[in-house]
C-alpha cells in the first residue's frame, strides 16, 4: 500500500514509520529539510521536498496515495490557518482524483480538557485546551469531506525509548536536579507507547470503512508526580519535585504548554472494539524505556 505521512521525523511520526515499513507500505513522506530527507532516505522513505505551508505543491501527491496520515499540526502561532489551508488542500486535491483515499488526522487529547475522575470517551463534547481548538475545526472538515475516508486518531501522551513527553524528566533526574511539575503532582496523564499507537495508525488504515474518532492509551491516566517519582528513583535521584505554577510554565515555555497541567482520564474502546487494537505497553513502568533507565 503506498501511504505519504506528514510528520514522519517527529516523535510520532518516527515510530509510524518504522512500523509502516514492517507491514509493508511504501512510505512517501513530506519533507522541510535536507537533514529529513537523508533521514528518510536512511530509512528507506522516499522523501517529497515540501512545507506544511505550501499545501497546494504536495497535496496532489499526497491524495495519489492510498492513505495519508497527518502528525504534523504542531502548536505554532501560525498553525491554525496552516492547517485550514492543508485541511482545504487536501479535500480539493481529494474531489480530483478517482478513488477515496483514506486519511487519518492526529488529534490531540488536551481538546477534551479536566475530567477529573471521568474519562473522556470518542469524540464529542469537547472543551478544548485553547492553542488547540482550530483542531476540531479541521476534524470536522475532514469528516464531512465524502472525497475522503477520514478517521481522527488521539493519542494520550506519547512516550517512547528515548523518552518522548518523559524527555524533560530525564536530563534533572540524571543530573540529581529537581524535576518540574507543572501546576501539581496530582495531575493525570492518559499515557499511550508510540509502537502501541504506531498500530492503531496502521490498523485504521487498513480499515478505510471506520469513520469518526478514535482515542489511543493504554494507561487512561497516571498522575504525573508518580511519572516523575519512578524516574528519579530508576536514575537514582533523591532531590524534591520543584512545582511550578500554570502562570510559571506559560511565561517559560509557551501557552500550549499549560495543556501539560490538564488533569485527565482518557478512554480507547471503540478502537479494542472495532479497529482489532491489542496494546502490548499496558504498564509504562515495564517499558523500554524504564528497561534502558534502569542500566544507566
Ligand atoms: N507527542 C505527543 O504526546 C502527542 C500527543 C497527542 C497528540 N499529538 C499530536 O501529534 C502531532 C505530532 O506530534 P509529535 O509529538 O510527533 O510532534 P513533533 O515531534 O514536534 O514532530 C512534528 C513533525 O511535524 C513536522 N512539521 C512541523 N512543521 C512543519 C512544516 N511547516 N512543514 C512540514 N513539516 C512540519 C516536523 O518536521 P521537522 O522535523 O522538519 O521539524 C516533524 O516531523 C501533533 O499534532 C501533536 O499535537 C502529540
Amino acid at each position: 500500500m503506498r501511504v505519504f505521512l506528514l510528520g514522519a521525523s517527529g516523535s510520532i511520526g518516527q515510530g509510524l514509520v518504522h512500523e509502516m515499513l514492517a507491514r509493508g507500505y511504501e512510505v512517501t513522506a513530506l519533507s522541510r529539510s535536507d537533514t529529513s530527507d537523508s533521514l528518510l532516505t536512511k530509512w528507506g522513505v522516499t522523501p517529497c521536498k515540501g512545507d506544511l505551508r505550501d499545501p497546494f505543491s504536495w497535496a496532489k501527491k499526497a491524495v495519489g496515495c492510498a492513505a495519508i496520515v497527518h502528525a504534523a499540526a504542531v502548536p505554532f502561532d501560525d498553525m491554525p490557518a496552516v492547517d485550514r489551508d492543508v485541511t482545504n488542500a487536501l479535500i480539493a486535491a481529494a474531489k480530483k482524483t478517482t478513488h477515496r483515499p483514506r486519511l487519518i488526522y492526529t488529534g490531540s487529547c488536551w481538546l477534551y480538557g479536566e475530567t477529573g475522575d471521568q474519562i473522556a470517551h470518542e469524540g464529542p463534547p469537547f472543551d478544548p485546551h485553547p492553542s488547540f481548538e482550530w483542531m476540531i475545526t479541521s476534524a470536522e472538515k475532514l469528516l464531512a469531506c465524502r472525497a475522503l475516508s477520514t478517521a481522527i486518531l488521539t493519542p494520550g501522551m506519547v512516550y517512547h525509548r528515548d523518552g518522548g513527553v518523559f524527555r524533560r524528566f530525564l536530563e534533572p533526574a540524571q543530573a540529581g536536579r529537581p524535576i518540574e511539575i507543572w501546576k501539581s503532582g496530582e495531575v493525570r496523564w492518559p499515557l499511550i507507547h508510540r509502537d502501541d499507537l504506531s498500530n492503531a495508525y496502521c490498523n485504521l488504515i487498513e480499515r478505510p470503512h471506520l469513520s469518526g474518532h478514535f482515542n489511543a492509551a493504554t494507561e487512561t491516566g497516571v498522575r504525573v508526580a508518580e511519572i516523575a517519582d519512578v524516574i528519579a528513583s530508576a536514575l537514582g535521584s533523591s532531590a524534591d519535585h520543584r512545582v511550578l505554577s500554570v502562570d510559571q510554565v506559560i511565561e517559560r515555555y509557551g501557552a500550549w504548554a499549560s495543556g501539560c497541567t490538564i488533569d485527565q482520564q482518557m478512554g480507547s474502546e471503540r478502537l479494542r472494539q472495532e479497529a482489532g487494537w491489542a496494546p502490548k505497553a499496558l504498564d509504562w513502568r515495564r517499558s523500554d524505556l524504564m528497561e534502558r533507565l534502569s542500566v544507566l
